[in-house]
């Protein structure tokens, strides 16, 4: 048997981790493996390379992707998708690995439908796939986001300021959420509940008010109200504290990726090679409750993983701020509106 592993898409840490399990698990079944460069640009081109046990080493550590990835233009027609088709074939590949966020798990099912048997893998920082508890990626991008903010909030207390968090995420707030959680902000605007900025500022105050030395608001990129509109938002409504804004991007996706990743890609890269082995094809291997799942990815890129809203209650509550329920618009409301408070 012969398979491909290829990653595509946005970067996240732990991808090279997916690879080597993937690999290591289809030598230890006696199989070849390919690894393909840059993702479907790759498939395209039919630069796929043979990968050997030498080719692993130290790999599991290195943030970034070996092999490679990308965002195909071409791969999302159909056509695209023929000719990689073809290519797989003339590779005499018998199945495919793919890792990588929703758009690469979507392009695999095409491959699969075509009739080439592929497992995909989660790997995003954005955590916004159903179907898996965690991608791959996220637990060390959160880390990245906590550390950055706790040096931000030194800097915020220690000049009596406002500072403004923007995360990366697409149209998820997973990552703003849970940094905001981790990374004890004040406040977070996320995608999925509606912004209100002039609320915000009424905490803002009464935190200022109560003695607070700083107010730390994270924002998720794909917030309503973006970073950017809300620091300038508070520098000109509000006097009471000077608003920096800090923009974390890509340092986000990248970087070694941390322990729990490199498990949670070991076991989820196992478990596709496994499933291949089974005969399995148009599954995603995930994390469910602390078990490995196999997911059709039909199911699975069916619909975003919607943000908890008891979380964001919860991150409003551990804030600290005003208990009264005026004071205090989203949190305790039970209609999570606006932001934490
Ligand atoms: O989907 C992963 C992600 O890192 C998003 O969080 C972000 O919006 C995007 O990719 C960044 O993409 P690029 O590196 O192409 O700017």
């Amino acid at each position: 048997m012969r398979i491909a592993v290829l990653t595509s898409g946005g970067v996240a840490p732990g991808i090279n981790a997916a690879v080597r399990a993937v690999a290591h698990v289809a030598f230890h079944r006696g199989w070849e493996v390919l690894g393909v460069a840059d993702g479907y640009n790759g498939l395209l081109d039919g630069r796929l390379s043979s990968l050997s046990r030498d080719d692993l080493d130290g790999i599991m550590q290195q943030g970034g992707s070996v092999l490679g990835t990308a965002r195909s233009e071409e791969f999302a027609a159909e056509e695209g998708q023929r000719k990689a088709y073809e290519e797989l074939r003339r590779a005499e590949v018998d199945g495919l690995v793919v890792i990588g966020g929703e758009g690469s798990l979507a392009g695999g099912m095409g491959l699969a439908a075509l009739g080439m048997p592929v497992i995909g893998i989660p790997a995003t920082i954005d955590n916004d796939i159903s179907g898996t508890d965690m991608a791959i990626g996220v637990d060390t991008a959160l880390n990245t986001a906590v550390e950055a903010m706790d040096r931000i909030k030194d800097t915020a207390t220690s000049h009596g300021r406002a500072h403004v968090v923007k995360v990366l995420g697409r149209n998820c707030g997973y990552l703003a959420l849970m940094a905001a959680i981790s990374g004890d902000a004040e406040a977070a605007l996320v995608p999925e509940f509606e912004t209100n900025p002039e609320a915000l500022l009424r905490l803002l105050k009464l935190a200022y008010d109560r003695g607070k030395q700083h107010f730390v608001v994270v924002v998720a990129e794909g917030a309503q109200l973006s970073a950017e509109d809300l620091a300038r938002y508070i520098n000109e409504s509000d006097g009471t504290y000077t608003t920096n804004l800090t923009e974390l991007g890509h340092i986000q996706s990248g970087g070694k990726p941390t322990a729990f990743d490199r498990v949670l890609a070991s076991r989820l890269g196992t478990a596709a090679v496994e499933a291949l082995a089974d005969g399995e094809s148009s599954m995603m291997t995930g994390l469910r409750g602390g078990e490995v799942s196999l997911t059709p990815m039909s199911e699975a890129l069916n619909e975003q993983r919607p943000l908890d809203p008891g979380m964001y209650r919860l991150a409003g509550i551990l804030a600290g701020l005003p208990g009264e329920p005026e004071n205090a618009p989203s949190a305790f409301s039970g209609q999570p509106s606006a932001f934490i408070a």
